[in-house]
């Protein structure tokens, strides 16, 4: 495996020329943490200096075109990224607030537990914790493989008598993509709703909430979506839930008349009961030009190209990694796996600070021993995988990341 054979699979790359669309301005540096944070487009730069012109032309006039901007850019997400008619998605709040208000509506309409796998993300483990205390519900965690994608029928055993079903369609630390169509049909077979949490497949991998029956979802859109730190979020309540799901935030851009102003709470018809309050009007611009670079890119060559960046990490990995003590901690299988790749190493903290410090390559780290490398497929070449990986095998094997410090930093 040679350099030259991963620039020659950039020249067949159909999605070449987006790249240029990035910002990079970084020299050397191999940036293989967008699964974190994606990089600043061009798109979103002018998207969001355009909504402060507006915002300093216009003032507050412009709320006749704000005021419903949660839900056109849910839509422009349904479309490109979700698979999602309209009316069912809204693009508001963080992740962390859009679960708690789905699965909060989802206990207030259904007895029963709530399941989510053990090892989810920690943010989804926490809120469930808290709700099933609030609404006096067993969490029940269910056990999975730390490579594997969840088994079916493992989610459909612990789904039985349960309320709601919470998983991550990729999972943070593994990559490992589950079966959605399969796990939602045993889901709801059980009795239960499912809510999926697409933080890592939105704008990575090819998600069809519609099609796969789900019910709920929610999802970030810094990540492979580009909007940018802390950008809006995004959820999704199917068209047949809308009616009988209520929020349990009861804010006034979730009120069925909103200026009326009136003395009690009455959630609006659609999916517009799911807004909170006032919508983050810049960020939203950064998610709508995310939105809109996906549509253009179309995520059937995203999924394509995540396919062909995680291979070549996977064979370099047995190449030139395997022997330095690294183990591979993502499905070998492209169809179950996302867009990054975990590598596995007894020392992946000191590793993952001396890639940084030394070799100018930042991926993250997650505990407890994994190395991610995150490969969007809109900016990250061929031979930026390969470079990455060819640092990394230099650096273990001069054992230069022996002389780091055993620190804990608060962010990779
Ligand atoms: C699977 C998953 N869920 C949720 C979150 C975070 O949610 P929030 O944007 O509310 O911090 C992350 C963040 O990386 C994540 O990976």
């Amino acid at each position: 495996m040679t350099r030259a054979h991963a620039a020659e699979l950039d020249r067949g790359d159909a999605l070449a020329g987006f790249r240029d669309r990035f910002e990079h301005g970084d020299g050397d540096r191999i940036y293989v943490d967008g699964n974190s944070l994606g990089r600043l487009s061009h798109d979103a730069r002018a998207a969001v200096a355009a909504t402060v012109d507006e915002w300093g032309g216009r003032l507050v006039t412009g709320w006749h075109d704000w005021v419903d901007l949660a839900g056109r850019t849910g839509d422009a997400l349904g479309a490109a990224a979700l698979g999602a008619a309209p009316g069912q998605a809204l693009a508001c709040d963080s992740t962390t607030v859009n679960l708690y208000k789905l699965a909060g509506a989802a206990l207030a309409a259904r007895d029963g537990a709530i399941v989510v796998p053990a090892d989810d993300f920690p943010t989804d483990r926490y809120v469930l914790e808290g709700l099933a205390a609030a609404h006096g519900r067993e969490l029940r965690l269910v056990a999975g493989d730390p490579v594997a994608p969840l088994g079916v029928d493992a989610v459909a055993a612990a789904a039985d008598g349960a309320a709601l079903v919470v998983l991550s369609h990729v999972n943070y630390r593994s990559g490992a993509l589950a079966d959605m169509a399969a796990i939602t049909r045993a889901v709801r077979s059980a009795g239960s709703l499912v809510l999926w949490d697409l933080c890592h497949s939105a704008g990575a991998v090819a998600v069809d909430l519609d099609v796969a029956g789900a019910d709920l979802a929610v999802g970030c859109t810094y990540k492979y979506l580009n909007a940018g730190p802390g950008s809006p979020a995004f959820l999704y309540v199917a068209q047949r839930h809308q009616a009988a799901l209520r929020s349990p935030i009861q804010g006034w851009f979730s009120q069925a008349d909103q200026f009326a102003m009136g003395p009690r709470y009455e959630p609006a018809a659609g999916i517009g009961r799911f807004l909170a309050g006032t919508p983050p009007v810049i960020g939203l611009a950064a998610v709508m030009a995310g939105a809109g670079m996906l549509a253009e890119a179309g995520i059937g060559a995203v999924r394509a190209k995540a396919a062909g960046l995680t291979a070549l990490a996977v064979d370099l990995h047995d190449e030139r990694l395997a022997g330095l003590g690294f183990t591979l901690g993502t499905p070998r299988a492209a169809a179950d796996r996302g867009a990054h790749v975990s590598l596995r190493h007894p020392d992946a903290w000191r590793i993952c600070r001396a890639l940084i410090e030394h070799a100018n390559v930042i991926p993250d780290f997650r505990r407890p021993d994994s190395i991610r490398l995150g490969l969007p497929p809109l900016y990250t070449r061929y031979v930026d995988v390969w470079d990455a990986v060819d640092r990394l095998a230099a650096l273990v094997a001069d054992g230069v990341h022996e002389r780091m410090p055993e620190h804990a930093a608060r962010v990779t």
